[in-house]
């Protein structure tokens, strides 16, 4: 029976029509961008962040490149020289009222300054251009490079993160959504740190900073600076800091990072995530993704009758133990026959010596249970899935 979805989520007491939300970053750039994101199904939009800081709003040009794309566009790496948003606050603003008045979707508008006050300026000037929620951007990987104690330096301090929380607060009355960096050892202490603050819910993560060598020049790619290192690969650790932070604090998380398609998505709620957010998506596959993810949300909810996002947020949670209370059990590998093609990939990477080839008779590998150490490796690796555990 195929039951009706409600895909509505109340998020820190904004309503979004559904929770995928399009992460800060160039496809909300200005109003248009905005527009055709809403248009290609986006439940909601961080801006791109808008910031009093000068430099911070100098575009290098080459600044982005595709690297490692292996299988593009489903496994990359993202490599970005950026900028924040090149518009003057004031400027934004206009696009802000703009996109208030003419798009039907909560408007979360990206700040970051330098100075407390700044914020303070900031989210006042973008709460009275009609945003819906502010996104505190504590997790540039790139601005402490361009003006000292900014970005991932602060997202990195619980003690200044709360502060910015603190002022933001007194200067707004929209709700307040800090954004963390993976940067930082612990973002749990940084989650609980502006929770106390004021904070009205987390986006976790932001991206990293890395560098790639051009081997021929011996120079960095693109510019000769570290760059913004994201892609598919962030997933993993978007979720252990969704999974980690939700138990911990009373209010609601926006898992960002590494969402390529709509199942990266449900990832994110099964580990207690209220709303998603993605951009590189968007950047490797077009607009056109947000409602593909949107879709494919629905679709899987109606297959396995989940009624709402909450019906099957944190369920993977109670799942999830820390090592030491894991049991040791123990398997036997199975070999199908008549699957395997022989290709030896198993016999290659089994370090204990396990697989061999065999070149007579029908069985292509043979298993020596005795010398298998059980790591699992060959069964996932096996590209025919004629290996499992009995
Ligand atoms: C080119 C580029 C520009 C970005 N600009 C911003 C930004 O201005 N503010 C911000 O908070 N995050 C920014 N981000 C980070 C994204 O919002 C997001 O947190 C990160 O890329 C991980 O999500 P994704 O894997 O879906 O892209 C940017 C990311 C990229 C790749
Ligand atoms: S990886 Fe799979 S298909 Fe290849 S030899 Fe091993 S069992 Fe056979
Ligand atoms: S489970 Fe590990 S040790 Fe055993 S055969 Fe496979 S790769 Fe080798």
């Amino acid at each position: 029976m195929v039951i009706m979805v409600d895909l509505t989520v109340r998020f820190a007491n904004v309503e979004f029509e559904n929770p995928v939300i399009v992460a800060s970053g160039e496809a909300t750039t200005n109003f248009e961008r905005m527009k055709k994101c809403v248009k290609a199904g986006a439940g909601g939009l961080v801006t791109k962040t808008v910031t009093t800081i000068r430099e911070a709003r100098r575009a290098l040009r080459p600044r982005w490149a595709i690297v490692d794309k292996k299988g593009f566009p489903e496994i990359f790496t993202f490599y970005s020289i950026g900028v924040l948003s090149q518009y003057e606050p004031e400027r934004f603003a206009e696009e802000v009222k703009r996109a208030k008045k003419e798009l039907k979707v909560p408007i979360i508008v990206s700040i970051m300054g330098k100075e407390f006050d700044e914020w303070g300026y900031l989210a006042k000037l973008m709460d009275e251009a009609g945003a819906d929620m502010i996104e505190l951007n504590l997790s540039c990987p790139f601005m402490p490079e361009t003006v000292k104690g900014t970005g991932r330096i602060i997202g990195q301090d619980p003690k200044l993160s709360a502060e910015v929380v603190k002022v933001v607060r007194e200067a707004a009355s929209i709700p307040i959504i800090p954004k963390l960096s993976p940067e930082a050892s612990d973002l749990v202490e940084i989650a609980k740190s502006v929770e106390r603050a004021g904070a009205s819910a987390i986006t976790a993560i932001n991206r990293f900073m890395g560098i790639e060598i051009d081997i021929e020049t011996g120079k960095p790619i693109i510019q000769s600076a570290f760059a913004g290192y994201g892609g598919p690969y962030l997933r993993g650790i978007g979720l252990r800091w969704v999974a980690k932070i939700v138990p911990e604090v009373s209010i609601p998380v926006s898992g960002c990072a590494g969402i390529m398609n709509w199942s990266h998505a449900v990832e994110y709620f099964m580990v207690g995530a209220t709303t998603v957010q993605l951009f590189t998506a968007i950047v490797a596959k077009g607009y056109g993704v947000i409602g593909e993810i949107v879709e494919g949300i629905k679709n899987f909810m109606e297959q396995h009758g989940y009624e709402n996002i909450e019906a099957m947020r944190g369920i993977a949670l109670k799942h999830i133990f820390p090592l030491s209370q894991l049991p040791v059990s123990s398997f036997t590998l199975k070999i199908d026959e008549d699957k395997c093609n022989g290709c030896g990939l198993c016999v290659r990477s089994c370090l204990a010596e396990a697989i061999k080839i065999k070149t007579a008779g029908k069985k292509k590998v043979v298993i020596d249970d005795s010398k298998c150490e059980q790591c699992g490796l060959c069964i996932t690796l096996c590209p025919s899935g004629a290996l499992s555990i009995v």
